[in-house]
């Protein structure tokens, strides 16, 4: 059975072919970042308008680099939550055409058990049970993913999610939009200790996350604030990848620290890591060392399974579907869906 992946829940619109045995076939994706980066953020309106746009193409190209004939195709997957809610309904209602115009079947996928999934996309040797650190831009949440649709969220942030605090910090410094790759890139020549920025909940026994706290440690000393009299810093380019290399060594020694201890708690060896912030080469390093040192293994998909792709859709519906042939008939989006 072939299964299409169609996601669309933020600015990107993407679409993927599985063949029968579960191996991607195709990967398209067709990012907005362009779009959007001169209002610093995803503009809903406009992300909806441009899947609107696009999804046609998209999906055919993803037919096409695959190689295969349309009517060979024999599920659908979608992401029906959570997300912006315009951008979600685009893909569903497309979703949903094409399978009923092929007669095939239909299942609706959150998003978040697709960064939970993409792992096992590309590693076979990853298996549940397992800890899964989703750090995207719009969550950060500790799972204990015990079996497929056998979830305990173990902890999440309680304010801004850490790919949202990369965005913040990035546009405090005009650095442009999404904050996540620019910071790693400019931290790259940063030290990392050159600013004492706080470790937020590190020694609060919950799983739990806060980001903003730390997001705003770097404006103060963006500002100045703290000292007698408020002199800003200048923002040459030493002192931004300092700061750049500073604040992501915070957000990535928490993440690792919760992570840790998580394993410990729950006596879990396996730890996989989904969500765009995966995608950051930092972060990529301290965990591989980490599992190195501690004896366990850490999957890290590759960058473009990391951040939103619709092969981890189509993986985890087909999954879904085979295992429960539970397919959703109506297929209603739910922006705050929970995992
Ligand atoms: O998973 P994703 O593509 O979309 C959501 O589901 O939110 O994650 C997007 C987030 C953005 O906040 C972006 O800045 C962050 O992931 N991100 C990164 C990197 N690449 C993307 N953060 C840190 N380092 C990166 N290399
Ligand atoms: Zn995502």
């Amino acid at each position: 059975m072939l299964v299409l992946g169609i996601e669309t829940s933020c600015d990107e619109t993407a679409a993927a072919i599985l063949d029968d045995t579960g191996e991607v076939l195709s990967n398209v994706i067709l990012s907005q970042i362009k779009l959007h980066e001169k209002y610093g953020g995803v503009v809903p309106e406009i992300a909806c308008r441009k899947h609107i746009e696009v999804i046609d193409l998209v999906v055919e190209e993803a037919v096409k680099s695959a190689g295969i004939d349309k009517k060979d195709i024999g599920l659908v997957a979608v992401t029906v939550g959570p997300g912006l809610v315009g951008a979600l309904l685009v893909g569903a209602t497309f979703a949903r055409g094409f399978a009923m115009g092929l007669g095939i079947p239909l299942i609706g996928v959150n998003h978040l058990e697709g960064h939970l999934f993409a792992g096992q996309m590309e590693h076979k040797e990853l298996r549940f049970p397992y800890i899964s650190l989703i750090v995207s831009g719009g969550h950060t949440s500790l799972v204990k993913a015990l079996g497929l649709g056998h979830y305990e969220v173990l902890g999440r942030t309680l304010d801004d999610a850490a790919g949202e605090a990369f965005d913040k910090v990035a546009k405090m410094m005009d650095l442009g939009y999404p904050g996540g790759p620019i910071i790693e890139k400019m931290a790259l020549n940063g030290i990392k200790k050159a600013y004492k920025f706080p470790r937020p909940m590190i020694n609060d026994s919950s799983f739990d996350f806060s980001f903003s706290g730390l997001k705003t440690a770097v404006l103060y000393q963006l500002k100045g604030y703290g000292g007698a009299v408020a002199a800003p810093l200048k923002t040459d380019e030493k002192t931004v990848s300092d700061l750049a290399a500073s604040f992501q060594e915070a957000v990535v020694d928490v993440l690792l620290d919760k992570a840790k201890k998580a394993m410990k708690y729950c006596g879990l060896e396996t730890l996989s890591i989904g969500g765009g912030v995966g995608a950051n080469g930092r972060l990529r390093e301290v965990f591989s060392d980490a599992a190195e040192k501690e004896g366990w293994k850490c999957f890290l998909p590759s960058r473009n399974l990391c951040t939103d792709n619709a092969v981890m859709i189509a993986g985890i519906g087909r999954a879904r579907f085979m295992e429960k042939k539970d397919m959703l008939k109506k297929i209603d989006v739910n922006p705050r869906l929970p995992l």
